[in-house]
């Protein structure tokens, strides 16, 4: 779960913090960093495995697809505009564990949208739930998000128990809205506010 914070640490998205200034992320055990050029042999080593891309729309990754995609993942972590994505690697020990990443839904640059996945041969240590829940604090106080959102495949078990772990409310179920491996499928909503991390009386 988040950790409750102080409503006046919080900032507008206005005078949001450039990721320079927001990464590295810690926590207890974890680094969240942006991608190198080297990370390419680890993120393969999962993104090429069918069951991890299950749930996802796309196949497993080539090696090819997987260097074209560790260097857009370099180039384009930003959080400066409708169209930046911030992609992070997770690491334990040095050692790449998984990824996440956040993109804004809208203009407002105050909604954040997030994915992840990790290496199977580092689930079920809760890994993805410490780091997704530093992603979600640090979105709330340094990039003034108002609210994150979460779209999982109801088939996805894992993701359903990640998201209530790190305290995201269940919204509702989208019907046949996700094109999944060539099947319409629902989408499962889920959502946090800044308001349910930080308390009720912050302003707009
Ligand atoms: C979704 C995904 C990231 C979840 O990974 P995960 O390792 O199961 O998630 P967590 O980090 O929350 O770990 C929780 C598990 O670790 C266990 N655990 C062990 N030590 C723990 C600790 N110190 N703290 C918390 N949990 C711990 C928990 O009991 C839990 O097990 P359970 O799920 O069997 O109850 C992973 O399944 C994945 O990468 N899936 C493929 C990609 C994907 O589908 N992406 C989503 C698209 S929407």
């Amino acid at each position: 779960m988040l950790n409750r914070r102080e409503p006046e640490t919080i900032k507008s998205g206005a005078d949001r913090e450039p990721p320079s200034m927001l990464l590295p992320i810690t926590t207890d055990r974890l680094l969240l960093r942006r991608y190198h050029p080297a990370d390419v042999r680890a993120t393969h080593g999962y993104y090429g495995d069918p069951e991890v891309v299950r749930w996802v729309p796309w196949e497993p990754w080539t090696l090819d697809e997987t260097e074209e995609r560790v260097r857009r993942r370099c180039d384009r972590t930003t959080w400066e505009g409708p169209d930046s994505t911030l992609s992070l690697v997770v690491s334990h020990l040095d050692v790449l564990v998984g990824d996440i990443c956040m993109w804004p839904t809208d203009y407002t640059m105050r909604v954040g949208e997030m994915g992840w996945a990790f290496d199977p041969e580092h689930q079920g240590r809760g890994f993805a739930s410490e780091a997704v829940s530093a992603f979600i604090g640090t979105a709330f106080d340094v990039l003034g998000l108002h609210r994150v959102v979460a779209h999982v495949d109801p088939r996805n078990q894992a993701s359903l128990r990640l998201c209530q772990r790190v305290g995201m409310t269940m919204e509702g179920q989208l019907r046949s809205h996700s094109l999944i491996k060539g099947e319409w499928v629902d989408t499962v909503l889920f959502g946090i506010l800044a308001t349910d991390v930080l308390g009720a009386s912050l302003g707009p």
